[in-house]
Formats: structure tokens, sequence, C-alpha cells
């Protein structure tokens, strides 16, 4: 199990002491998942708040701090000559809390009569929102809030206290990032130099899902790997690559200590672009190193969002795609229609990290509100950054015929448009390029040793013997 110093743990949790005020707080670790009977079970993932703050990487656990006397209790089960049989000898919970520097421990059917025993004396108990079903019967059961209730029960002021610790990253965190990072590289560096026209996506796939478990834990989320890469989250992978198609990849690792990295990159099948392919996709990593250069602490998010979006609508406006002044067309959203997403995201323990906290409540700050236009509204990250913030930079240009169909008999944008035009690029497909961005005191960087190749120069260069 891969744990970091005990005083890390430590630190952590006395942080969160003094952030939030009064009560309990509960925290929840996951159970054994099934997948299509009860004892054939999915890959364990521990909750990455469970993990940050008690560290402990296995099912059936649950923590709580007490807030008047700072005690913090670990619950969970030793196992017994029957587990023994199947699992082999466990190291007694008791050993397992002190190596988190955490003194005491309970069985886990203590935990309701615990919780009950503070509810009696009127005391808070702070939950955060669950999201796994057994979780939510548990909090159900202990608590008796009903269960369409428990996400609007959940504790904001603990929201708010873990996602102010989780959002900053911490020297000992960057540095397993890095090593997700270069993991999620040798992934994508790997599918680069196999792929061929012939082979099928789903080859590609295995390939990158070979590299990742065999130098880390799973996939920090279903590879996505398609020539419609018109289709942002495309799961399909049953395309046959052809030469002067592109093909997206956008993938990435989870690591032993379950730090993750988020990389997109999207190569010519054939290992050339053609013209066309290099004009659009010239724009999209213009775009991405604009970002890069540009965010830096002081500024948000959004604004580099928007910043990013003006290059895009510059070099649509180059190619004839669209005409009008550019601020007046990114005040207006037009942006929307070719990147229909949002800039980037925090990453850490999550690919998207503590999505489970409530988007809003992770990417934006006091007195942000969230957009409602098409793009700007899917913006997981606007916040003001800061140094220690690690978050992804993915801009794209997507041409997805339904919904350029949609806005042209709308009459969405139209005075910016030029539909016909656009006609020529409904079999294109999609471009995305992303890499993970730590915010330093001055600027940005990137995360990760090697950068996978981004310019076309490059990404022709390291596919010329495919
Ligand atoms: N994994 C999808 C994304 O890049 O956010
Ligand atoms: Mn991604
Ligand atoms: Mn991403």
């Amino acid at each position: 199990m891969f744990l970091f110093e005990k005083t890390t743990y430590i630190s952590r949790r006395e942080k969160l002491k003094k952030s939030v005020g009064e009560g309990v707080l509960l925290f929840l670790g996951n159970n054994e998942s099934s997948c299509n009977y009860p004892n054939n079970q999915y890959l364990f993932r521990q909750d990455s708040t469970f993990l940050y703050y008690f560290g402990l990487d296995k099912p059936d656990l649950a923590a709580i701090i007490d807030l008047e006397t700072g005690e913090e209790t670990i619950f969970g089960d030793d196992v017994d000559i029957d587990d023994i049989i199947w699992m082999g000898p466990q190291p007694l919970l008791r050993d397992e809390a002190a190596r988190v520097g955490v003194a005491h421990t309970q069985p886990l059917s203590k935990l309701e009569d615990c919780l009950k025993a503070a509810v009696a004396k009127g005391r808070k108990v702070h939950f955060l929102p669950p999201y796994r079903d057994h979780n939510k019967i548990m909090l159900h059961k202990m608590l008796g809030i009903p269960f369409e209730e428990l996400k609007q029960a959940a504790s904001l002021d603990f929201i708010l206290g873990v996602v102010s610790q989780r959002l900053i990253k911490e020297p000992c965190e960057i540095e397993q990032i890095e090593r997700a990072c270069d993991l999620g590289y040798a992934m994508h560096y790997t599918a680069m130099q196999m792929m061929k026209p012939g082979m099928v996506e789903q080859e590609l796939v295995g390939v990158m899902e070979g590299v990742c478990i065999g130098g880390g834990y799973m996939t920090s989320f279903a590879t996505i790997l398609s020539q419609h890469g018109e289709t942002l989250h495309n799961h399909n992978h049953d395309g046959i690559l052809t030469d002067g198609k592109l093909c997206v990849i956008d993938a990435g690792a989870e690591i032993a200590s379950h730090y993750a990295s988020d990389f997109t990159r999207t190569w010519p099948c054939g290992g050339k672009f053609t013209q066309k392919q290099k004009d659009v996709y010239t724009i999209v990593s213009t775009a991405n190193n604009f970002a890069l250069d540009m965010a830096r602490p002081g500024i948000t998010y959004k604004d580099v969002h928007l910043g990013a979006s003006k290059i895009i609508l510059q070099g649509l406006s180059n190619l004839g795609l669209i005409h009008g002044d550019i601020d007046e067309m990114c005040a207006a959203g037009v942006q929307g229609l070719f990147m229909p997403h949002g800039l980037g995201h925090n990453m850490g323990l999550d690919v998207h990290d503590m999505e489970d906290l409530g988007e809003n409540n992770v990417g934006y700050g006091p007195g942000q509100e969230r957009a409602k236009q098409l793009g700007l509204g899917s913006l997981r990250m606007a916040r003001l950054l800061e140094p220690g913030q690690v978050i992804t930079d993915e801009p794209g240009i997507y041409f997805i015929p339904a919904l350029i169909e949609k806005w042209k008999k709308e009459g969405t944008n139209a005075q910016y448009i030029n539909f016909g035009k656009l006609e020529a690029y409904y079999d294109f497909g999609g471009i995305r390029l992303e890499d993970d961005v730590l915010i330093t005191e001055k600027g940005a960087r990137l995360l990760g040793t090697k950068r996978l190749p981004i310019t076309v120069e490059e990404v022709e260069e390291a596919m010329k013997n495919n």
C-alpha cells in the first residue's frame, strides 16, 4: 500500500480541523463493488478524500474526527480465519491506523452507535456528498436522512474545507502527479509509434491500457480513442484506422498512489497531416500554447479559457469559416459551436479532481458564477489561479454536423458563421490537444518529464517510421 509520511496525514487533518467549525466529521471509505455477480468485483478504488486524510487503501473503512476533542477514529474490521483462507494474513487495523498517525480504532459496527450518540447530543455530523449507492444506504441508515435529500444535506463547510486543501497540491503530491504523467506519456507515445492504417482502434486501446496497468494501477478514466473525434467522449473503438483520417486519443494513467494524468493528442492515422488538417491542428496547438503562457497566479482560468477561445476564433476567421470582430464573436459565444467544452479542470487524486464535491464548489471561487453559454458553461475550472494548482489545458476544434445544422436552422450567431463553407468540414472529425499544467509562483509549467509531440513537425517526425 502506498503511503506518504505519517506527518503528511496528521498535518492535513490538523488543518482541516481548524477550517470546519463544530461537530463531527464523517469520512466514508469505499467498499468493493460487484460487477456481474456478488463475488466478481471491479478493481477496488478507495474514496479520494479518504485517501487524502487517512491514506488507507482498503475497502470497508470509515473515520470520524471529533472537532471538539480533536479525537480521530478509524472504523473497520480485522480479518478472521475465513478471510485469511482467501486473502492471506492481513495487518491489524490498529497497526495500519498508527502508520497514518491515528490512535483510535473501532469495529465498523460501532460507527452507527457513535454517530447516533453525537446526533442525540444535538451535534452536527458533517458528511460529504455520497456518490456510491452503498454509502448512500449507510448514511440513510445511520442518520435517517431520505436518499433524495442526502446531497443537499451534505456539509458545505466540510466540502469547502476539503476543497481548499486539495486544490493546492503539496510537493509530495506533485511528485506523484509527475509520475502519473510519465506513465501517461508512455501510453500515448507507445500508441503513436504503433498506429497504422488497417488496425482496429480497440487494438490501440488495449496496448495503451496494457502500458498503463503494467506501470501503474488503472487508467484514470475510460480511454477515448476514435477517428470520430467530433464526438467529445467517444468510447466506441470499433473503427479501422484509415489513412487520411485523424485519431483523437484522450487517455491517462492512475498510479499506485492514485494520482492521475490526462493527455489528449490527435494523430494522423497514416503519419502525415493533409493541408486542411494542418490548418485546423495549428489553431488548436496555438491555443494550447497560448493558454500555457497566459496561465499564472492572479488571473482566472475563465479568462484563460476566453483567451484561448479568441485564438480559435481568429484561426477560424483566417480560414474563412467565420467572420466578424473577434471580441464581439467571443462575447456572443461563437466559439461554442467549435469547442463546446471548457478549457480544463483540476486534476489530482481524481482526474476531474473532487468532482464528487460539486463542480462549482471546486472550480468556481467566491463571486464567480457559471455561465450558461455553450462551451463556457461546461468550464469546470474558472477560479483565480494560485501556485500549486494542477489543471488541464485542453482546447479543441470539432465539426459536429448535427450542432452546425441546428445553429443554421435556428439562426444562432448566423451573422458571424459561413455555414456554406462549413459543409466541407462535415467529415473532418475533431482535434483536441491536452496537457497537464502546474501553476507556479510566477507562471505555469507542464507536468511530466517529456512533452508529447505537439507541433505538426514533431508529430510527423515521430511517426515517420510507422
Ligand atoms: N477525460 C476527459 C477530459 O479530458 O476531461
Ligand atoms: Mn482528457
Ligand atoms: Mn481533461
